[in-house]
């Protein structure tokens, strides 16, 4: 896990690389020399669309071991499948907030699994709903859009919830990443690192760069 003190890292989202062709979208993540791939589960419950499992997971593995994969999962019930993910390779597992459950035992277990752990939060969701979480997780993840599918426009008013939780990340010294994911590009990403984030996750926009390389740099992100 990189330092909060280290360079800002870009998380390019498989959910908006071609399906059928995940382990060249890994391979082009890690050729643009990015460590972290963005891998966005969803239940068709706690949203209504259907991505992955952990079986898509261990092949990418597989073809790029060297990846940091930021599991980001969007359950009604994380705790039956976060072990599968664990044991497929995921480098990090995120559970949201809105689901109901003892979070800090839950994100004590993704790390007995041997995984990092984050927290999400839902645009509708304040910072405060987390703030008795925050010694206990590797990342915050704030959700910029609402949660369920890509190329949405970024939601400005997540801004000061971002500020609120450096603020409270510097005031307690405290030693997690702070994520923020939807409608992250070229114009958004500096509002979003001036407001104290440092991991930025970029479906849409990372995909349909036709210069990665260049993306990645004018991101800040290389
Ligand atoms: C949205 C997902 C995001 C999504 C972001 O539910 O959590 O990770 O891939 O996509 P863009 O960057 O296209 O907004
Ligand atoms: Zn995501």
């Amino acid at each position: 896990m990189n330092s909060i003190n280290g360079p800002v890292i870009l998380a390019p989202s498989l959910l908006a690389a071609d399906h059928a062709m995940l382990a060249n979208a890994a391979n082009v993540i890690a050729s643009t020399g990015l460590t972290w791939a963005h891998v966005d589960i969803m239940d068709g419950h706690f949203v209504e669309t259907l991505t992955f499992g952990p079986q898509m997971l261990r092949c990418l593995q597989r073809h790029e071991p060297e990846l940091f994969y930021d599991v980001h999962l969007m359950m009604d019930e994380p705790w039956k499948h976060a072990p599968a993910f664990a044991e497929a390779g995921a480098s990090l597992i995120s559970i949201h907030i809105e689901v109901p459950c003892d979070h800090r035992a839950e994100l004590a277990r993704i790390r007995e699994m041997g995984a990092k752990c984050g927290i999400v939060l839902n645009p509708a969701t304040g910072a405060d709903a987390v703030a008795h979480l925050l010694d206990c997780v590797d990342l915050v993840l704030v959700m910029t859009v609402q949660p369920g599918k890509g190329g949405q426009p970024f939601r400005e008013e997540m801004l000061p919830k971002i500020r609120q939780i450096a603020q409270w990340r510097q005031d307690r010294g405290l030693d997690f990443r702070l994520e923020v994911d939807g409608g992250v590009d070229l114009r958004t990403a500096p509002l979003c690192v001036t407001a104290g984030a440092d991991t930025l996750v970029a479906g849409t926009a990372f995909f349909n760069a036709p210069d990665k390389n260049l993306f990645a740099r004018n991101m800040g992100c290389a």
